[in-house]
């Protein structure tokens, strides 16, 4: 089996974590750059991450999030965020993030134009806006999760949480929301078994 089998075989949403057992810190920045080079669209990279180590917040934090275990004994809390500012159409970042393709000044204009285009119907209500920047996001986090099992660090992304809490407990400026957490660290358990549907109800060819 490749090895990305093997990670993805390896992980689960983990529920109860070893709250003594930390990751290393090599380890942990490892999974920081793999969000980091993840893709996005049109390269707007609109995620903004903050990792929950403060005890005290955590426990917050736990109970706006359906007091899940994840939240608190996790060795590290990963808070994907967004700024929904930046990427808005016409802004100096979306214009600096299309510059630094190096394309020629009219190139850039023509990709700021198709932005524009694309972003409209997004960008004219702040729920779209927030869902197009948190998709960005899962892609982010799906890598690090991978990634993380193959260094058999175990993952579980959280969905379950009050997100106007979460925001209020955060401290978000104005304009930025969370898409999801993922909480990292050691299983205590073993594994769940793995249930999915077969390929074939799932896929179909054309
Ligand atoms: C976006 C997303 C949000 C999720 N939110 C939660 C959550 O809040 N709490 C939890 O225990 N599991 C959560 N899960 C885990 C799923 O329930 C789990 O991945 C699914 O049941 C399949 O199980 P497995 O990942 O262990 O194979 C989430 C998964 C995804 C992809």
């Amino acid at each position: 089996m490749s090895e990305f089998l093997k990670a993805m075989a390896f992980r689960h949403a983990c529920k109860r974590f070893d709250a003594a057992k930390a990751i290393p810190a090599e380890a942990f920045e490892s999974l920081l750059e793999v969000a980091r080079t993840s893709p996005s669209s049109f390269g707007m990279e609109p995620w903004r991450l903050i990792v929950v180590r403060n005890p005290n917040l955590r426990k917050a934090l736990k109970s706006s999030c359906w007091n899940q275990n994840q939240i608190t004994e996790a060795s590290e809390l990963v808070i994907f965020t967004t700024d929904n500012n930046v990427v808005r159409s016409g802004t100096p970042y979306v214009r600096k993030m299309f510059e630094r393709r190096g394309l020629p000044g009219e190139a850039v204009d023509t990709y700021m134009g198709v932005y524009k285009n694309y972003l409209a119907p997004i960008e004219s209500d702040e729920v779209l806006l927030e869902n197009w920047t948190a998709k960005q996001c899962y892609i982010a986090c799906a890598n690090m999760m991978t990634y993380a099992a193959t260094l058999e660090i175990d993952s579980c992304p959280i969905e379950g949480f009050d997100k106007e809490e979460v925001e209020a407990i955060l401290d978000l400026p104005e304009g930025h929301s969370v898409a999801l957490l993922c909480a990292f660290g050691y299983r205590v358990n073993p594994q769940s078994e793995q249930k999915r549907l077969e390929l074939k109800q799932i896929v179909e060819y054309r």
